[in-house]
């Protein structure tokens, strides 16, 4: 059976959790997303209202999940936690909606996987907090409107575009979460070097940043690691060297592209003459899932201008060919 609320936690989930921040002063970055949070929480609480609901969508790891504990953290309300994929009956969300109290946060994770039909419930729901739900089978089965106290939805998504249009108008707060820079990546680094009390050098905490492809638990999951080499080949201070040798191992080069960007651009390079390749294509000749492609490593290379997106597909650019050092091999491209 599903898990609605979940308690159950893997080992990196336990890791992230343990340095996550806790306040929104420690959250690094996202400056605008603060800004306006810290306006409509501070509203609210004048207010004594719950705040509006929040939609959170941007690429994995960027901070979606830290930001809703963080909101309940700040409002001071309970948090309750469930994913789109964990609600396949109307019943399941039923079910969590009906254990809210007031003023709770309600944190839906891959708020666009919720089924279609299912959605509906949310309307009402978020809207004039109403819980509709029909009771008894076939001839004996009723409507019943039960009321539910004000609380906040605060929904996340990396996948924003796949949302249906009813359900994003009813988030008052709309943000997306950017790519961090170099700056607030080394500062997240140093702050998780604070925690974890594993001393870094200034400039080893700038090498981290700059390979961790603009995404804070891209930086803390290199920073673990790099932390055990300091740890077996050296004295457990992190410098310049022990980082460099460690990311090299690690095979995530000086621009924070790992094995599978490779893999990715040099198919598109290779098999599709550079492109244009439709992402199903790409996908088996690489071996990876479509969506992991499309959420995971595509962001950051059409953000940092290696790959575009046009209407035919897939395509890499002169900075990738440049970059990954090929030739072309179509010589009137
Ligand atoms: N702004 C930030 N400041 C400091 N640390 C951060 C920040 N954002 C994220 N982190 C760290 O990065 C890790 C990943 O963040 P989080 O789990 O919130 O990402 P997410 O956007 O929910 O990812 P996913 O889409 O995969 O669920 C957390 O452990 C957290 O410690
Ligand atoms: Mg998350």
């Amino acid at each position: 059976m599903a898990r609605l609320v979940s308690a159950e936690e893997t080992k990196e989930d336990a890791f992230e959790s343990s340095i996550r921040p806790d306040t929104i002063d420690e959250y690094i970055g996202q400056a605008e997303l603060k800004e306006n949070l810290n306006i409509f929480m501070k509203a609210a609480k004048i207010r004594g209202e719950a705040l509006d609901h929040v939609l959170l969508y941007g690429p994995p790891g960027l901070g979606k999940t830290t930001m809703a504990y963080i909101i309940a953290n700040e409002m001071g309300s309970n948090i309750k936690t469930t994913s789109g994929p964990a609600i396949e009956k109307s019943g399941d969300l039923a079910a969590v909606l009906s254990t809210l109290e007031p003023g709770d946060v309600l944190f839906i994770d891959e708020i666009h996987r919720i089924p279609r039909f299912i959605e509906e419930i949310l309307y009402s729901a978020m809207e004039d907090f109403k819980l509709d739900i029909i009771v008894g089978t076939d001839a004996s089965s009723r409507n019943i409107t039960i009321d539910l106290p004000p609380f906040t939805l605060v929904g996340a998504t990396t996948r924003a575009g796949d949302l249906t249009g009813p359900l994003r108008d009813r988030f008052g707060i709309v943000s997306k979460l950017n790519f961090y820079t170099e700056e607030e990546l080394k500062q997240i680094v140093l702050r998780t070097s604070r925690v974890l009390k594993s001393p870094i050098t200034e400039e080893a905490a700038i090498e981290l940043a700059k390979r961790s492809r603009g995404t804070p638990r891209v930086a803390n999951r290199l920073f673990k690691r790099v932390r055990d080499f300091a740890l077996v080949m050296g004295d457990g201070n992190i410098d310049l060297d022990i980082t460099k040798l460690a990311l090299d191992k690690l095979k995530v080069d000086a621009f924070g592209l790992d094995a599978t960007d490779y893999n990715l651009l040099n198919s598109i390079i290779e098999k599709f003459n550079g492109g244009p390749v439709g992402i199903d294509a790409l996908a088996s000749s690489i071996g990876e899932e479509a969506s992991t492609i499309e959420d995971v490593y595509e962001p950051y290379l059409l953000q940092n201008g290696f790959l575009k997106r046009t209407s035919r597909g897939r395509m890499v650019t002169e900075k990738a060919y440049s970059y990954l050092k090929k030739g072309k091999q179509d010589a009137l491209f």
